[in-house]
């Protein structure tokens, strides 16, 4: 079995339902520890209840006492660790829970995958992995014309978000090069599909959207983003468990390189498409530039090329197959997004965007 922890958040809840289902790893079962913060959220994993395949712990991975229990009980192969603070305005908001799961967390996390390791057998030994999912905002900010971020790009992260990230990756490799833990780190590009917290971009777009809200774009909206549809991620991380060198980074992107304007302007035209309004009017006189984050990094843009060249892996889905499958969604699942639209959600929102702006729930 493997051990993912973060499983009830966006990526790392794709990636159960996604392994659950494929048929080359169905019949192995995962223990999916996730501490439940704002982001976590058990709906996402509702098909799952009652399936003896997962096995789900509520817990915090800078718990070494119950990590090591749950490795020592059920013995997992791999572990695959999504488990984060995850979102950049809130870490310029309040950059101490990212210190302490980011970093801190990863480092106990590490020193219990290390004990256990420790003490597996040989084949077992060799056999095991620990799988880091990273980010590609640890390489810092591109200029409009600058090549894309390969894996030997310095690492020059520019929010509290990205520096805990670069730490926990910074410790990861140590882990490797000093205890010979067998590690692989993956670093993505921005994720987007079913189960993302409207928090970011994508689906709070949708979700303002259809309440009738403001659609609010920082600065100009002309940052550039590198969009990787969420499934894509997940056969990525499937590609680089089975098949990555030890102790390497491969890059995962998905060749989709857009400014936030025209993210929110194709998403607009979606819902034009696909529930118009009753006025006739385009969703997209919703759009109201706001305040630029502080330090907001221009560009992100990832090289694949190391993935596809050693390991095969290419996305399937293309920026247009696969933000049309994420608003279908969306209009497919309102109970998903009303129940996490909860008390916390809401206290975001009026932080960030203040009470006035009135967009979110
Ligand atoms: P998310 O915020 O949706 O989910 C994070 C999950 O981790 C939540 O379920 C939360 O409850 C859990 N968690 C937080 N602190 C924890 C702790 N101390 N112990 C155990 N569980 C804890 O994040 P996501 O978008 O699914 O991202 C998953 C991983 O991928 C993160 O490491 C993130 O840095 C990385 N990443 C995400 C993106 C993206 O576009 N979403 C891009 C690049 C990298
Ligand atoms: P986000 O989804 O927060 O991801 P990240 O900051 O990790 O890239 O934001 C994606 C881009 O969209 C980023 O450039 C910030 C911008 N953005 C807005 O313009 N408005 C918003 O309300 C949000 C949440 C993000």
């Amino acid at each position: 079995m493997i051990l993912v922890t973060g499983g009830a958040g966006f990526i790392g809840a794709n990636f159960v339902l996604d392994w659950l289902a494929s048929a080359d790893h169905g019949s192995e079962p995962v223990v999916n520890l996730d501490k439940l913060t704002y982001a976590g959220n058990l709906d996402t994993l509702a098909s799952l209840q009652g399936d003896a395949r997962h096995v789900f712990v509520q817990g915090d991975i800078g718990d070494a006492a119950l990590v090591g229990e749950l490795l020592a009980t059920h013995q997992p192969r791999a572990v695959i660790n999504f488990a984060a603070e995850s979102h950049v305005d809130r870490s310029i908001h309040g950059p101490e829970d990212f210190i302490q799961t980011n970093v801190l967390g990863t480092f106990r996390l590490l020193e219990a995958v290390r004990q256990y390791w420790l003490g597996l057998g040989a084949s077992q030994k060799e056999a095991f992995r620990f799988l880091h999912v990273s980010t590609d905002e640890v390489y810092g900010s591109l200029s409009k014309t600058a090549p894309a971020f390969a894996e030997t790009h310095p690492y020059e992260p520019n929010s509290p978000y990205s520096a805990s990230k670069a730490a926990s990756d910074h410790l990861v490799r140590a882990w490797h090069h000093t205890y010979g833990l067998p590690v692989l780190t993956t670093n993505c590009s921005n994720n987007y599909g079913p189960y993302h917290f409207p928090e970011k971009l994508i689906p709070l777009m949708i979700v303002n959207a259809l309440a009738g809200k403001p659609l609010p774009v920082y600065g100009d909206g002309m940052q550039i983003r590198d969009w990787l549809y969420v499934k894509d991620h997940c056969s990525a991380i499937r590609r680089v468990l089975r098949a990555g060198r030890l102790g390497e980074t491969y890059n995962v992107g998905g060749w989709n390189e857009k400014p936030n304007i025209d993210i929110v302007h194709t998403v607009c035209a979606l819902l034009d498409e696909l529930r118009p309004k009753a006025d006739g009017s385009s969703y997209a006189t919703q759009i109201t530039h706001v305040t630029d984050r502080p330090g907001h990094d221009r560009r992100y843009a990832i090289d694949a090329r190391k993935l596809e060249a050693e390991l095969g892996w290419k996305p399937a889905e293309t920026f247009e197959t696969g933000i049309r499958k994420t608003v279908q969604w969306y209009l497919a699942n309102p109970e998903w997004v009303a129940n996490v639209q909860s008390g916390a959600y809401r206290e975001w929102v009026g932080k960030q965007y203040g009470a006035s702006a009135e967009v979110g729930a």
